[in-house]
């Protein structure tokens, strides 16, 4: 997905996907959750005021150093070009297209998305990406290797079936596609249907994130999403009938009315349909950003501290069932190749979030898309007329981006680390005490004060309840962050 509520015009893709299994994963037979539910006993053992503190800054998402807010005008469409005729021989890649349409217009939505009943949109815009990958691939030196494919949105499962298999076959033709390769898209259950979900099943994709949010009623209609869970139920049976074994979902905390107990209540329901992995998403409202938040009654809103608690509950419900703590809101069954990932120490953070492969390169096509190269980042423009005039020109759609640095290089592979690990060794990455020399060590000397992090040497590990502020600490390497200050969501 690209959520666009964190830059200002650009769009910060969060979440699932870009996932390449190494490992070959047992079946759900093989992992059974215990369902040992708790009851809702304090466990809050981050202080009060701590929590206001932290849980008020804001803080990019670090799904890339610098953060999308950075970008610069500098990096435009020629500039693309030359980076992709520069491609080193035997760099691997991965693969993103952006759909950018839904049926309707969820109120708590951040992602770059907009709304049509109509099917010939989705169709034209399917023509689009069709095209832009062809002109990447025109200006590759040689066919590029790729391990894994995201298709994100807006809701991508809209494609018609037909083009959906169209761009399949375009991605074969241009591009050498690992027979083992990750093949992902973002579903929402409510415009499912069984032949769509047996389309993807022959088209290869083998996992996917279904947009739960939350099973609470009163909940639903606030946001104006509903979905009873025999809709996710029935959508869970189409995949899985089509062969799509790897089947996530995302949920959401921090929503209007929503209370602790709704939390719960819906993370034991989509409990019962054993997901492969969840994404826990805190509720960002912008509504100076998004209008359409605007529809939701701010009062209604849990504050930070009662955000924190359904955090904490919803990770207590999954751990307690066997689930994975990974990184700031991930959960994986034990048998998941995140979970395997997290524990070899080889999880990677990019655009869509978390992912278990390591790619050198992400084109990505479609309106707003991020894509990396060697030599930085590039991002299309957001505006879809602007988008579909450069393509249909037959000029690439690029509006800004990043040139990297050494030093943007070293604090990115630093801020990834943490933000997987929630722990480094900064001798571990450049001569030593040069990593250290990045720190901000005020701030990281405060983190350790108040008990967030421990801090010995060169060595920093985040405290064990303190997951909420993983990204606190990331702050103390982002030498832009003064720069974009009050342009990222909240901690918590
Ligand atoms: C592209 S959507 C997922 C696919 C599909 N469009 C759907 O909604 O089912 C990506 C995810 O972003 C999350 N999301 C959207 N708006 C958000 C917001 N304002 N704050 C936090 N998470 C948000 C939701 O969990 C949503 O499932
Ligand atoms: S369906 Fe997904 S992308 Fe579309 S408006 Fe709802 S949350 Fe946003």
């Amino acid at each position: 997905m690209r959520l666009s509520i964190w830059p200002w015009a650009g769009s910060a893709p969060e979440a699932e996907g870009l996932t390449h299994i190494k490992a070959k994963q047992g079946s759900k037979a093989d992992f059974a959750p215990s369902f040992r539910l708790r009851e809702c006993a304090p466990v809050t053992a981050i202080a009060p005021d701590l929590i206001a503190r932290y849980g008020m800054r804001q803080v990019p998402r670090y799904t890339s150093y610098p953060a999308s807010p950075h970008f610069m005008g500098d990096v435009d469409a020629q500039t693309y070009g030359a980076w992709l005729e520069a491609m080193p021989q035997g760099a691997t890649g991965s693969l993103y297209l952006h759909v950018p349409f839904c049926r309707q217009m969820c109120r708590y939505c951040g992602c770059h998305t907009f709304i049509t009943r109509r099917d010939e949109p989705i169709a034209e815009m399917a023509a689009l990406l069709r095209r832009e990958m062809a002109m990447a691939a025109d200006r590759l030196p040689h066919r590029l290797q790729v391990s894994s494919i995201h298709f994100g949105g807006g809701t991508p499962s809209l494609l018609p079936p037909a083009e959906f298999a169209l761009l399949m076959a375009q991605m074969a033709e241009r591009f050498d596609i690992d027979a083992d390769a990750e093949i992902a898209i973002e579903i929402d259950p409510r415009t499912l249907t069984r032949e769509m979900a047996r389309t993807l099943g022959e088209g290869g994709v083998n996992r996917v994130s279904l947009g739960v949010q939350t099973l609470a009623s009163h909940v639903q209609a606030a946001i104006d999403r509903v979905q009873p869970f025999g809709m996710i139920a029935r959508a869970v049976e189409w995949l899985e009938g089509a062969g799509i074994g790897a089947i996530n979902f995302d949920i959401m905390y921090g929503l209007p009315h929503q209370t602790e107990a709704d939390c719960i209540d819906t993370v034991r329901q989509v409990l019962a349909l054993s997901p492969s992995r969840l994404a826990v998403f805190g509720y960002a409202h912008v509504p100076f950003f998004k209008r359409h938040q605007g529809y939701i009654d701010a009062s209604a809103l849990p504050g930070v501290m009662e955000r924190h608690a359904q955090a904490e509950r919803i990770e207590e419900e999954l751990t307690g069932a066997g689930y994975v703590s990974i990184g700031l809101d991930h959960f994986a069954r034990a048998d998941d190749a995140m979970a395997i990932a997290h524990r070899d120490g080889t999880l990677r953070r990019n655009f869509q979030g978390y992912t278990t492969y390591r790619a050198d390169v992400l084109l990505a096509f479609g309106a707003s898309a991020i894509g990396k190269l060697p030599q930085g980042f590039i991002q299309n423009a957001v505006p879809l007329s602007d988008y579909g005039r450069a393509i249909g020109e037959g000029r690439f759609a690029t509006q800004r981006g990043r040139a990297l640095t050494h030093e943007d290089r070293l604090r990115a592979r630093i801020i990834e680390r943490l933000m997987c690990d929630r722990r480094i060794d900064l001798d571990g990455f450049a001569g030593k005490g040069e990593a250290l020399a990045l720190a901000d060590r005020d701030a990281l000397r405060e983190l350790a004060d108040d008990g967030l992090i421990a801090w010995q040497g060169s060595v920093i590990e985040l405290k064990d309840r303190a997951r909420p502020f993983l990204r606190n600490v990331a702050c103390a390497f982002d030498a832009y962050l003064s720069a974009s200050a009050g342009r990222h969501a909240r901690a918590i």
